[in-house]
């Protein structure tokens, strides 16, 4: 999954979707310190599947080097172009879906960057992709991620098992979201 002829708006030969208060734009080589910085953090690193601890300049360069099947998006803020945290769109088991994944560095949290910028990938990823439904996962015990997934619109799937590189099999749950029902979500507003 590439950002390659499917921008929402391009700049620069970068990918940037922008929102009220955040530039998404596919994540470089050069975000590599920043996001050494922020995920080398227990708190981001158990909550999450594949961020190891400690977290260091070498494992974001690996991980921003690696070839793989997704979209890597670094979260910015508009105001001073400050990185705040990663957000994926990766490709999912079922055909015509992609999984969502995201992280917003600590001194960051509980300015409702996280559910901007998941927003804004839901809307990329279908209405640019073209998906097919979007899903994602978290612990339960990362209330703050279940609740980005609830105020994004998502619909519980389930719970069961799943893989993290720090605390190992552990307990999570499934949302999803089907391209009906976003569609239903952008439509739903207030007569004028
Ligand atoms: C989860 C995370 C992405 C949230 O980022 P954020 O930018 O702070 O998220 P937002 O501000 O958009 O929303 C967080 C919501 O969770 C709520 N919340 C956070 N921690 C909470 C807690 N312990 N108990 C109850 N609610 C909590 C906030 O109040 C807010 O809800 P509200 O707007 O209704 O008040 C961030 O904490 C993070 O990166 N955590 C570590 C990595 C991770 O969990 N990634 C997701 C993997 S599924």
């Amino acid at each position: 999954m590439t950002c390659e002829d499917s921008c929402l708006e391009t700049d620069d030969e970068d990918c940037r979707l922008t929102t009220r208060r955040l530039v998404l734009r596919q994540a470089r080589m050069s975000d590599a310190p920043e996001i050494a910085t922020h995920a080398n953090d227990l708190q981001i690193a158990q909550m999450t599947s594949r961020i190891p601890h400690p977290y260091g300049l070498d494992d974001a360069r690996a991980f921003l080097g690696a070839a793989r099947d997704e979209l890597i998006v670094a979260i910015t803020r508009r105001a001073d172009d400050r990185f705040l945290g990663l957000c994926s769109l990766a490709a999912s088991p079922t055909p015509g879906a992609a999984e969502l994944g995201y992280w917003i560095g600590r001194p960051f949290w509980g300015n409702g960057y996280a559910t901007e910028a998941a927003q804004a990938a839901i809307d990329y990823g279908f209405a640019v992709l073209e998906l097919s439904a979007i899903e994602v996962r978290c612990r339960v015990i990362n209330t703050g991620s279940r609740r980005v997934i609830q105020k994004c619109g998502f619909g519980y799937v389930g719970t069961g098992l799943s893989t993290s590189l720090v605390a190992g099999r552990v307990a999570s749950e499934t949302y999803r979201m089907d391209r009906r029902t976003w569609q239903s979500l952008k439509s739903w507003q207030t007569p004028e």
